[in-house]
């Protein structure tokens, strides 16, 4: 697809980006490399991040960071952020793009598998944004928190998620009114099915009766996030803030139907 974006438009800017291994988070970080962002990709398998590092770079020619980090331990976390100023001196933009996801109804789900998905989800934004937000004043940058529309209405065997999720778009929204004011701006994207990730692959649905219903007939690919990520992070959204975007190809408005 040619690009309706400038090139170059993120020379010198650094993305810090959770769940950057693999799926949504690696495309985004490969989308924002290839416009000229540094990024420094936070995952738990080190073995696997590092690979993803070395691919982005290879694919766009920009700088990539490998920061191994359980998005659970805040510890993790300071020693991300501090390898990623070390190594590029200023964190302009955050993608909360780790999560956990399993399908179970609430009647098998045990206190620690509910709380599992609760940690990785929420408390992993919560400690994201605690170790991120000094630096993010600092440039006047902003967060984009990777949801999803599974919470706007009742969805079977995903109380864990929907409650994490639920809570991650309200945090947000309090995020861009205590941060709007210096500058630091937070908004939320809600993705529908995306083809080839983890959470696809865990929820175990078959495409075919997904896509049936989808009004554009087919389920999402990585790029169609990083392409609104491209877009939220530039001037051109400077006026963006505590919103959420849903980009599900219609799915959301005939659920239920399908
Ligand atoms: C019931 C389950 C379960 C299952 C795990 N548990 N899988 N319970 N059904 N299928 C329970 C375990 O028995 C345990 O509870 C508790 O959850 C913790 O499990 P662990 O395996 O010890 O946890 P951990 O190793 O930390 O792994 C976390 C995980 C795992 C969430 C369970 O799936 C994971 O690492 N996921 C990361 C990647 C991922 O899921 N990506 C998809 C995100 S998709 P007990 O009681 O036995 O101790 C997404 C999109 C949503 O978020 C929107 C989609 C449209």
């Amino acid at each position: 697809m040619a690009s309706i974006f400038q090139p170059g438009i993120y020379k010198g800017k650094v993305l810090f980006i959770t769940g950057g291994r693999s799926g949504i988070g690696y495309s985004i970080a490969e989308e924002m490399m290839r416009f000229g962002a540094s990024a420094c990709i936070l995952g738990r398998d080190a073995k696997g991040l590092q690979e993803s590092a070395a691919a982005l770079e290879k694919s766009t020619g920009s700088k990539c960071l490998a920061a191994p980090a359980d998005v659970r331990s805040k510890e993790d976390l300071a020693k991300a952020v501090k390898a990623c100023l070390d190594k590029f001196g200023r964190i302009d933009f955050v993608v909360c793009a780790a999560a956990g996801n399993f399908l179970a109804p609430i009647s098998g789900m045990s206190e620690n598998a509910f709380r599992t998905v609760i940690e990785i989800d929420t408390i992993g934004t919560y400690n994201t944004l605690k170790a991120t937000l000094p630096a993010v004043r600092e440039t006047k940058g902003a967060y984009l928190h990777i949801s999803a529309t599974l919470h706007y209405a009742g969805t079977p065997y995903q109380a864990h998620v929907s409650a994490a999720k639920a809570a991650i778009d309200a945090l947000s929204n309090v995020i861009a009114v205590e941060e709007g004011p210096r500058g630091v701006r937070s908004n939320v994207c809600a993705p529908g099915p995306i083809a080839n990730t983890e959470g696809m692959k865990r929820l175990g649905t078959k495409g075919r009766e997904i896509e049936r219903g989808i009004p554009l007939g087919k389920q999402g690919d990585t790029t169609d996030i990083a392409y609104y990520a491209l877009w939220l992070f530039s001037p051109a959204a400077a006026w963006v803030t505590g919103s959420t975007m849903v980009i599900d190809g219609g799915q959301m408005h005939i659920r239920g139907t399908s």
